[in-house]
């Protein structure tokens, strides 16, 4: 392997972009290719990582001897067929969550990243948390505490189409309460923070 960890990145969408950021930060990785189906993500991409060898085909990145490993943040779909072909020809896999459609994937993709004694990462970023850590060490009972139940509340500013127009994304919010059986998202119109008429009790939010 050369000094450098030599990176590719494979979707150049929200996800895409912060890889290559953080790439860019380290010292020890140098950001060489990305790959991406979409010719306006590429086009933005080059703009924003200029140098960098881009290519529409996944397959270019996967036939590229001097990379070492490809970040890839790409539909769910294609999780399982895309890190399949990158780990078969060589490369370390940083894979974004979900790792794959099923377990069945799943095992394949981490079977062939054993057999092949390559680094296979899931972007799973708040593992690396205080505050997640801190709740790990509560739950595997190395520090006092009891189980309870929570429920959290947030706002993404700016993501989402409106509530009651399905399907014509503009600027709005997306507010998801966790904490229930599944987790629930629904949209509040930008400037009402007032009722979430999604939600089935459509519970008054006092405090966001
Ligand atoms: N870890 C996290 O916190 C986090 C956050 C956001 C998204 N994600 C995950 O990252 C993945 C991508 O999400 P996103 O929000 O960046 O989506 P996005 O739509 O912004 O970007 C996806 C990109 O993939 C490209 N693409 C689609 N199919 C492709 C293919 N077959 N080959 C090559 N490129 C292809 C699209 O053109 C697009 O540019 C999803 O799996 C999502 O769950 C994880």
């Amino acid at each position: 392997m050369a000094d450098k960890v030599r990176v590719g990145i494979i979707g150049c969408g929200f996800i895409g972009v912060y890889h290559a950021r953080a790439v860019q930060a380290c010292a020890r990785a140098e950001l060489v290719a990305a790959a991406d189906s979409g010719a306006a993500a590429l086009e933005r991409f080059s703009a924003q990582f200029p140098g960098v060898h881009t290519s529409a085909r996944v397959e270019d990145l996967a036939s590229m001897s001097e990379l070492d490993g490809v970040a890839i943040g790409i539909p769910n779909a294609f999780h399982a067929p895309v890190a399949l072909r990158m780990l078969k020809s060589g490369k370390h896999v940083l894979l974004e969550k979900p790792m794959a459609m099923n377990a069945r994937e799943a095992e394949k993709i981490a079977g062939l990243a054993r057999q092949k004694r390559l680094r296979l990462q899931i972007g799973h970023c708040w593992r690396y948390d205080t505050e997640v850590n801190y709740l790990k060490q509560v739950v595997q009972g190395r520090l006092p505490g009891q189980d309870c139940e929570t429920k959290g509340y947030g706002i993404h500013m700016n993501w989402g189409p409106p509530a009651g127009s399905p399907g014509k994304p503009r600027p709005g919010r997306c507010f998801g309460r966790h904490g229930d059986p599944c987790h629930r998202h629904g949209f509040l119109p930008a400037g009402d923070p007032a009722r979430f008429p999604c939600m089935p009790s459509s519970a008054p939010i006092t405090a966001v």
